[in-house]
């Protein structure tokens, strides 16, 4: 199964406040491929936190798609959202085994932990021109390794995003 991140990002590398807002993205909401990069994509599996956050979005932002909630406390689905926890390998392997072909990792906590098992095919990193000194950061960090990516393609918007699109060299 094909594992990828597409996450937008402050210039000094955070996901979200400490308190979870994402206000500061609110000027960047033009088109930047993520309706594209939904299309492709059949499950997300998703840090609690991530979640939790999304509940309380007005609209259930993935409709029609499997998603996987990683935590370890009990989860109230309400749209048949699985809960997983632990390693995220045994999962990847059971989603490719029931016919899952890309994955949407989401969430600081959950991509940094693709990243440690090596997990990670790409990522798509949206980064908007503002600042916010502190918060929910995209790499909480834990990685034991150095990890050579690719660069292998970058894209500027006109609102300011600058976008690069990461994947794994072959293994
Ligand atoms: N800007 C963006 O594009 C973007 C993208 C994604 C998220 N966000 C924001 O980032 C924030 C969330 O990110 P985050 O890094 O704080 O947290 P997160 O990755 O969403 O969630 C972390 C939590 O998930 C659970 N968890 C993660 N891996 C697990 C595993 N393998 N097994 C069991 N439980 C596991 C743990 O919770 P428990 O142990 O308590 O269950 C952990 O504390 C939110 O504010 C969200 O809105 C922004």
């Amino acid at each position: 199964v094909r594992i990828s991140v597409f996450c937008g990002v402050s210039l000094d590398g955070y996901l979200a406040r400490e308190d979870h807002a994402l206000d500061f993205l609110d000027p960047f909401h033009e088109d930047h491929g993520y309706v594209d990069f939904m299309r492709t994509i059949d499950c997300l599996v998703i840090g609690r936190l991530t979640y939790d956050v999304v509940c309380g979005f007005g609209e259930w932002p993935y409709p029609g798609k499997r998603v996987v909630v990683l935590t370890h406390r009990e989860l109230a689905p309400r749209r048949g959202e699985e809960a997983h926890a632990g390693p995220l390998a045994p999962l990847a392997a059971r989603l490719a085994n029931e016919g899952v072909q890309r994955v949407y990792l989401d969430g600081g906590i959950a991509i940094q932990q693709g990243l440690d098992e090596d997990l990670v095919d790409d990522m798509t990193i949206s980064t908007v021109p503002v600042a916010i000194g502190r918060g929910r950061r995209l790499f909480p960090g834990g990685a034991a390794k150095t990890q050579a990516w690719k660069l292998e393609a970058r894209r500027d918007y006109p609102s300011g995003i600058a976008q690069s699109v990461y994947v794994r060299p072959t293994r």
